[in-house]
């Protein structure tokens, strides 16, 4: 890979420890994935927040970090383990807790915007169309390249934190227009209307598309909400992180139906669900908000539950970035929401909290939470509609 003067000297050290450290990912990564150069990049989002995933060597890492690297660009988090301020709420042992806020300081003295959320592009880290960024969670990633049409490869944590540590990132990958062009069609006929319908339409696609870049026709509409449920969702299942929906996301129109199409029906659609519904019927554990919550999600949970009292045998979450629950502050859906019992979980998630062993089951709204619910944290799992999953937190039963 061909260096400037400025990164020759970075990588000699000449810039402290941190930046040397980062620069050595770079190229490395670049030499292998076969990138001519790096490209200035003017956002990061890093992955591997949550202690839970980094235990004492990942802390020990940031913290030498610390101790000279600065960020050069905007630059914020993933969800962590736990809500940063109320975590003691859901449950979170000290022990964890005063680890977690380790972590979180010494991105802080990194110059990281210490928000934690898979939904950066709603509050205040939003590049712009075309623009090359960094990005590490796999929902993000195929939000922001395919609705967005910003430029990222899925990057690992290490990697992430050093792009923001330099303001660059090799050019290989989907930061190249010849490998964001799509190599597999689906026609959708199936009545796809819903939160869990794109979810769901997300494992049908992700599984018949691996590794794929899927083309998408006969979506009507979609509304931002079921977008990032899809992609979080398509990605989970195997395509890769980044996808084409005719009249909707903005590069489909540079592109054609590939010559491989499959045609998605309603039995598919049910198939799916089928594939990714267990079967219990009395709920534990309702978690909504993977991807996090927008400020119009909390307005339908608020709306729906106004009035009604969760189940005593129930816990239910609502995961949000701290930024989009001050929304719900202001206009009051926080003090409905809460006078029912639910929880905020604020800056984590049921996936990256450490939650195995807690509850048995889970319903959700999410496929993707499906996926690692029941993959990581052992539970069995229901995916269903806001109403149902609301319903299954009030009566303590999925109906
Ligand atoms: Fe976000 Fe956690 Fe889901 S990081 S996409 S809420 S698994």
């Amino acid at each position: 890979m061909e260096l400037t003067r400025d990164e020759e000297d970075i990588l000699k050290g000449n810039q402290g420890n941190a930046a040397a450290k980062s620069m050595k990912i770079l190229v490395a990564l670049g030499e292998i994935y076969g990138a001519k150069k790096l490209i200035p990049i003017n956002s990061v989002q890093i992955a591997g927040v949550s202690f839970h995933n980094l235990g004492d060597p990942g802390l020990e890492y940031l913290d030498e970090l610390a101790k000279d690297g600065r960020t050069k660009v905007t630059t914020t988090l993933n969800p962590a383990g736990m809500d940063l301020k109320d975590w003691k709420k859901l449950g979170i042992s000290e022990e964890f807790a005063s680890k977690q806020h380790k972590v979180i300081a010494a991105f802080s003295k990194m110059g990281v915007i210490t928000c934690c959320t898979c939904t950066p592009y709603l509050v205040g880290n939003l590049p712009r169309y075309g623009e090359h960024i960094a990005w590490s969670e796999s929902s993000a990633v195929t939000f922001i390249n395919s609705v967005v049409g910003a430029y990222t490869n899925k990057e690992g944590g290490p990697s992430a934190i050093a792009s923001a540590m330099i303001g660059k990132t090799p050019e290989y990958g989907l930061h190249l227009d010849v490998n964001r062009v799509p190599n597999i069609g689906f026609k959708v006929e199936a009545d796809v209307k819903s939160l869990p319908d794109f979810g769901a339409l997300g494992y049908f696609i992700g599984n018949k598309g691996k590794g794929k870049i899927p083309f998408i026709a006969g979506i009507k509409n979609a509304t931002l909400d079921e977008l990032k449920a899809f992609g979080a969702s398509v990605v989970t299942y195997g395509s890769k992180p980044i996808y084409h929906m005719e009249s909707i996301t903005p590069d489909a129109a540079k592109h054609s139906m590939p010559s491989e199409v499959i045609t998605v029906t309603d039995k598919d659609l049910k198939d799916s669900y089928d594939a990714l519904n267990d079967v219990f019927d009395e709920v534990k554990f309702v978690s909504l908000g993977c991807p996090h919550c927008s400020i119009d999600e909390i307005r339908r949970i608020a709306e729906y539950l106004e009035g009604k009292k969760v189940n005593d045998g129930v816990e239910l979450w609502i995961a949000t970035a701290r930024p989009t629950k001050v929304l719900a502050d202001i206009r009051g859906y926080t003090e409905v929401i809460e006078a029912t019992g639910a929880k905020f979980a604020c800056d984590t998630c049921m996936v990256v909290a450490p939650l195995k062993g807690r509850f048995e089951n889970v319903a959700t709204t999410s496929a993707k939470a499906c996926f690692y619910c029941r993959g990581k944290n052992k539970m069995q799992v229901k995916l269903g509609s806001f109403e149902k999953c609301l319903d299954a937190a009030v009566n303590g039963r999925w109906s």
